[in-house]
């Protein structure tokens, strides 16, 4: 019999006649003459119990089913007296697919997140971790959505780059060479590597969407990005994915305004289509989160000017873990402070000191500020970067030439600013900071399927 899954059978408005499940035993209990299981099947939070009795011709193999055993049963689906579900299967066939011998370490109802991370190729077995990795799936799902339904493109910008984005040389390197070999110089010879010049992991795909918004208007990419920063944080890890549109004829206003449409609307289709999943973190893992999501929903974001955050948290008389200075970038914690406490709801943190932005951003009037801008929001801090772009050619160069960035890395990016440049804008969110944001985790490691950070990369 063709195979239903559980999310189906649980949804279904009347019975169903013989059907045939396949999943994973979560539990199984043995009263007289019957044998109860809780079968998974990753569709859906829920269980369906399997009602198995001692008529069936291979009970003594039922009787053999452990934990985590992967199973497939055949059987009438009926209405459950139990409490809390609707239908359960009484079984007429039980076959098990694949045994889990009692070393199967998915055992007691609730593990912590540690040893859950140690473990990380069966963390989605469990009830957080499925229901994260739908939600994760679904939350991909609507970012394509949005920007479909707003007449984006969407552009596949190149993984392995020659340039580096952010200027903040935190890249991993792309090499044929063997590094015990290519070390003998004590020079590095690209000249002799796959691509004879320098190649790195990209950072962001922003440089090459920037080309593409000046042909096709809007556009937007969404792929995994790397860095190489050395910091061991709950909000940091060393792959991750990150959306970035890149809009034409758009200043920095505009790009505020779009990124509070892309989260609020994000929160709302979580909420509307992953109800049960986010049921699970707003009842279980953060009993504030429904606050939370609210504020993110209804709340008009606030929009303030750097300097003036500063002097905020100057004023605040609250002991910081790393002083406050006028010039310099914000910590976690200052913005968390702002966005939880202050504020109480996001804020765009709008015009920094050019001297901690990178090259590309737009110079402002004032000489000091560029139009950079960042959306800090509570438990996570700063979830989206972005700007708008210096499109004046003359600006450009001198700005690349202060922070000696080499002209022939980026000729091509030069030239858009030679032929029809035009006023533009992006951002980029953090894919994982945005899951963060909306189940209440608030390790940067539990809302990625297999996290890399500095010295581990187990998986
Ligand atoms: O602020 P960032 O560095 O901005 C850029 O890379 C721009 N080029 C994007 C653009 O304008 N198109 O990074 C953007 C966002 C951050 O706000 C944060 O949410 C996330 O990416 N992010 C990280 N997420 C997880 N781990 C890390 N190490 C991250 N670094 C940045
Ligand atoms: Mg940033």
């Amino acid at each position: 019999m063709e195979r239903i899954k559980i999310k189906k059978l649980l949804a279904s408005d009347s019975e169903m006649g013989r059907v045939t499940v396949k999943g994973w035993v979560r539990t199984r209990r043995d009263s007289k003459g019957f044998s109860f299981m809780e079968l998974n099947d990753g569709s859906c939070l829920g269980n369906i119990q399997i009602i198995a009795d001692n008529t069936l011709p291979n009970y003594a193999d039922a009787l053999s089913i452990t934990t985590g055993s992967a199973i497939s049963v055949t059987g009438k689906l009926i209405p459950s007296p139990g409490k809390g579900q609707k239908w359960e299967i009484h079984a007429d066939s039980v076959e098990i697919v694949g045994q889990a011998p009692e070393d199967y370490p998915l055992q007691k109802k609730r593990h912590s997140d540690e040893f859950l991370r140690k473990i990380a190729h069966l963390r989605s077995r469990t009830n957080k971790y499925g229901a994260m990795f739908r939600i994760r799936s679904e939350m991909s799902w609507a970012i394509h959505n949005f920007y479909r339904e707003k007449g984006f493109r969407y552009l596949h910008t190149p993984i392995i780059t020659g340039s580096d984005c952010e200027g903040a040389g935190e890249m991993f390197r792309v090499t044929v060479l063997d590094p015990v070999a290519s070390g003998k110089t004590g020079k590095a010879d690209y000249a002799g590597d796959f691509f004879g010049q320098e190649a790195n992991l990209t950072v962001s795909g922003q440089l090459s969407a920037e080309m593409f918004a000046l042909a096709l208007g809007d556009v937007y990419t969404f792929g995994p990005t790397f860095r190489a920063e050395n910091s061991n944080t709950s909000r940091h890890v060393a792959e991750f994915w990150m959306v970035e549109p890149e809009m034409a004829f758009c200043d920095l206003q505009g790009n505020m305004d779009h990124g509070e449409e892309l989260l609020k609307y994000l929160v709302t289709h979580a909420l509307e289509f992953c109800s049960e999943d986010m049921n699970l973190f707003t009842s279980f893992v953060d009993k504030g989160l429904q606050k939370v999501l609210n504020t993110l929903l209804n709340e008009t974001y606030e929009r303030i000017n750097y300097e003036d955050a500063v002097d905020l948290l100057l004023k605040s008389g609250r002991e910081f873990e790393y002083k406050v200075e006028k010039g310099m970038d914000l910590q976690s914690e200052h913005e968390r402070f702002l966005a939880e406490e202050y504020f109480k709801k996001p804020l765009f943190l709008m015009n920094y000191p050019r001297g901690i932005k990178p090259f590309y951003m737009r110079l402002n009037d004032d000489g000091r500020t560029v139009a950079a801008v960042d959306l800090l929001v509570p438990r996570i801090g700063e979830i989206i970067g972005g700007s708008q772009r210096e499109e004046r050619l003359e600006m450009l160069e001198k700005r690349m030439e202060e922070m000696n960035l080499p002209r022939e890395n980026y000729w091509w990016y030069l030239d858009s600013r030679r032929f029809g440049s035009v006023p533009h804008s992006g951002f980029g969110m953090g894919f994982e900071r945005l899951l963060m944001l909306i189940t209440g985790v608030t390790n940067i490691r539990d809302v990625i399927p297999f996290p890399r950070t500095p010295g581990s990369i187990d998986f």
